[in-house]
């Protein structure tokens, strides 16, 4: 791209940023970033770019999820194991019901800097600014807590390498291998509450133990042993993006060294922003949020400067509307893809549209709204014959209390017990699951020109 530069973004109007007081020390963690290798590489971003195309074709189906915010103090080994392992049992569940291969991407290993509704916070009268994320200041209530300190960035992005370092390990490791996770979804349906899902889980065991008769074992086939999995996170602070950004060697284009992934937020997505024009610069997919607020205008001019060359799997489209809204929003932005003849993989966000404050006084999300947008979703794009392609989940593969709802039923009342997220409420790994079984429902009726083609 020869109209862009990965600093250009500084001139255009941004949003959501921290403004750092002290701009020594800011530069000097921008060098220092700049010096370190990036977390992820152009072939990689290329090759999920790829298999985001055949998801946009109805040939793979993306499934994202992770924390809404990763934080440092709940940073472990434990809990990047829990949710790798929760999204490889959805993963399984979503391939049985959609017969296609999924797409794995954590919101993981650089999901630190958040957007907030107010610049300030009220406690008991005392006003102060919010918390952005442990990439920019401290969640604890105090002064010098919410003061953005730039070398949080360099904490940040230890934490995104030795995250990104297990991950790799997981995934070619022997974690990761078909049996072991069918083995670990037994565990969730066996259970008395989850009978209904007992049916399926026996036709995906079936399905394994035919492959194994057949001689398809993990032994001699290396994809039943291993996965690919990639790491995403919102480009939302554009010094420690432009920091890592590289030029690769084999292409001269340049590349997000931060993740595999980036997205574009609800309330960054600002047509002539210093959000959109950093990422339209770099190679690696993009996601942009779409929400009640999205003109058809906007996405027309967004989608030209994010995807000028139409390339497939460049361009994901998370939709995030909340229940009981997306039959008023998605038809309209469909026609405007339709119209523009422009290539875009649809996904799902129910999570971002569907935040309630419970009677106990919890930022809370009813499974059911989740799931209700999620079947929304699935039936407007049957209707509209195009292809709902992945879906985008905050959750942990924890046994938290920050949804309500699920066959092993939180209520308002439990919220307390386990409330432990640096920001959005995320689904536990018991609902993720059961959300992964009822969407594969969802897949299994899906109308893609694949299967309508095999089955014609
Ligand atoms: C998020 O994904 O955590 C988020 C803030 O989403 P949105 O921009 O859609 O509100
Ligand atoms: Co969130």
């Amino acid at each position: 791209m020869t109209d862009w530069t990965k600093s250009a973004w500084r001139k255009k109007p941004r949003v959501q940023m921290p403004d750092y007081t002290d701009a020594a020390k800011l530069a000097e963690v921008e060098a220092q970033l700049a010096k370190y290798p990036p977390l992820v590489f152009a072939g990689e971003a290329r090759r999920l770019k790829k298999a985001l195309g055949a998801a946009s074709r109805g040939e793979a189906f993306l499934l994202q999820g992770g924390d809404c915010a990763e934080s440092f103090a709940e940073f472990s080994a434990d809990n990047i194991r829990d949710t790798f392992k929760v999204m490889l049992q959805m993963a399984m569940v979503l391939t049985y019901g959609a017969k296609v291969p999924v797409v794995k991407v954590g919101r993981m290993a650089g999901q630190f800097a958040k957007p907030r509704s107010a610049p300030t916070e009220v406690i008991d009268g005392v006003e102060l600014p919010s918390y952005r994320g442990d990439i920019i200041n401290d969640l604890d209530f105090t002064p010098d807590a919410r003061i953005p300190n730039p070398q949080k960035m360099l904490m940040a992005y230890t934490q995104a390498a030795a995250s990104l370092n297990l991950l790799r390990a997981f995934s070619t490791g022997g974690f990761a291998d078909i049996n072991r996770v069918h083995a670990w979804t037994l565990g969730f349906t066996e259970s008395d509450e989850a009978e209904k899902y007992r049916d399926m889980a026996g036709r995906i065991q079936d399905a394994i133990d035919f492959m194994a008769a057949a001689g398809l074992t993990s032994e001699v086939n290396h994809e039943l042993s291993t996965v690919d999995f990639y790491t995403s996170h919102e480009a939302l602070l554009l010094e420690y993006e432009e920091a890592l950004t590289r030029v690769d060697s084999i292409s001269g284009k340049t590349v997000a060294g931060s993740g595999h992934m980036i997205w574009i937020g609800d309330r960054t997505r600002q047509p002539d922003g210093a959000h959109v024009e950093y990422c339209r610069g770099v190679l690696n997919p993009i996601g942009l949020k779409c929400g009640p607020t999205t003109t058809a205008e906007d996405l027309k001019v967004l989608m030209k400067k994010l995807n000028p060359e139409n390339e497939e799997g460049r361009l994901t489209l998370i939709a995030r509307f909340g229940a009981g809204k997306v039959g008023d929003n998605l038809p309209r932005l469909i026609e405007t893809v339709k119209s523009e003849g422009a290539k875009v993989l649809w996904t799902c966000d129910p999570m971002h549209g569907n935040t309630i404050k419970s009677a106990t006084g919890y930022k809370t999300r009813p499974f059911e709204s989740v799931l209700s947008e999620v079947q929304e979703f699935f039936a407007v794009h049957n209707d509209m014959g195009t292809i709902p392609g992945g879906v985008h989940f905050e959750m942990t593969g924890k046994d938290v209390t920050e949804c309500t709802g699920g066959v092993r039923a939180v209520t308002d009342e439990d919220l307390s017990d386990r409330y432990h997220t640096a920001c959005d409420p995320r689904l536990n790994a018991s609902q993720s699951l059961e959300l992964a079984f009822l969407v594969a429902e969802e897949l299994a009726g899906r109308k893609t020109p694949r299967l309508d083609a095999a089955t014609a």
